[in-house]
């Protein structure tokens, strides 16, 4: 495998390894091919933690801010509302690296940050918005059902803003970042702890 940034003398450098993993962040939530602009989120419900992939939408590094999109009729708003918490997981198997982060988490339904956001959405992602049911309601017919109604971009403008009523934010203050880097000359792992966006301590860990 090629070698990575990490792979350089800088690496003993915690803060340069702290520096670097804010900048992939914010490098994937602008670019669709970045193999950290999908991540997994989790939540804890009862003895499970429920985990599923989403979009990373915005990162804002000044103040640890990590962002993406849902519905707000999604069994995850329930979850999130339930512990206040959200745990994150992204991996770049470029940089050999994964990140584990999470912290308190709010969500932005109908205020001027969701209407930002909304402003900025594909016409052609507005259409599970304005489904009439929300996610992972049982079809009454078969799978072609959903289909058509997915497929159909027959929506003006006006008609998709109806579907802003079901568009959520959900915004994660980052209180601890954890990263581990695979390497042939030993594993790598540091832990980074932040209060309201400012980092507070930063440790290397036995991998
Ligand atoms: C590649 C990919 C990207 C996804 N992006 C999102 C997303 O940005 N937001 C979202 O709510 N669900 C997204 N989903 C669907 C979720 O993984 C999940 O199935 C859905 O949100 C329902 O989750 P819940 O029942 O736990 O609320 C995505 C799925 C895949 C496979």
């Amino acid at each position: 495998m090629s070698q990575t940034i990490f792979e350089t003398s800088q690496t003993t450098d915690i803060k340069f390894v702290e520096h670097i993993c804010w900048q992939m962040l914010s490098d994937a939530a602008k670019d669709r091919k970045h193999p950290m602009h999908t991540v997994v989120i989790g939540t804890a419900a009862g003895a499970l933690a429920h985990m599923r992939t989403v979009v990373l939408r915005r990162v804002d590094i000044e103040t640890r801010k990590l962002y993406f999109h849902t519905d707000i009729r999604s069994a995850k708003i329930d979850q999130i509302r339930a512990t206040g918490q959200l745990s994150w997981l992204a991996y770049d198997p470029s940089r050999r690296s994964q990140l584990r982060l999470s912290g308190p988490t709010i969500l932005h339904h109908g205020n001027e940050l969701a209407r930002l956001h909304w402003e900025k959405t594909q016409h052609y992602s507005r259409r599970c918005y304005l489904l009439p049911d929300g996610p992972s309601q049982p079809l009454m017919h078969d799978v072609s059902e959903v289909d058509e109604r997915l497929s159909s971009f027959s929506y003006s403008k006006e008609e998709s803003e109806a579907g802003f009523d079901h568009f959520v934010v959900v915004e994660t203050q980052v209180d601890s970042m954890e990263w581990y880097y695979t390497y042939s000359r030993g594993n790598r792992r540091a832990l980074f702890s932040y209060h309201a966006g400012a980092l507070v301590s930063q440790a290397w860990l036995t991998p």
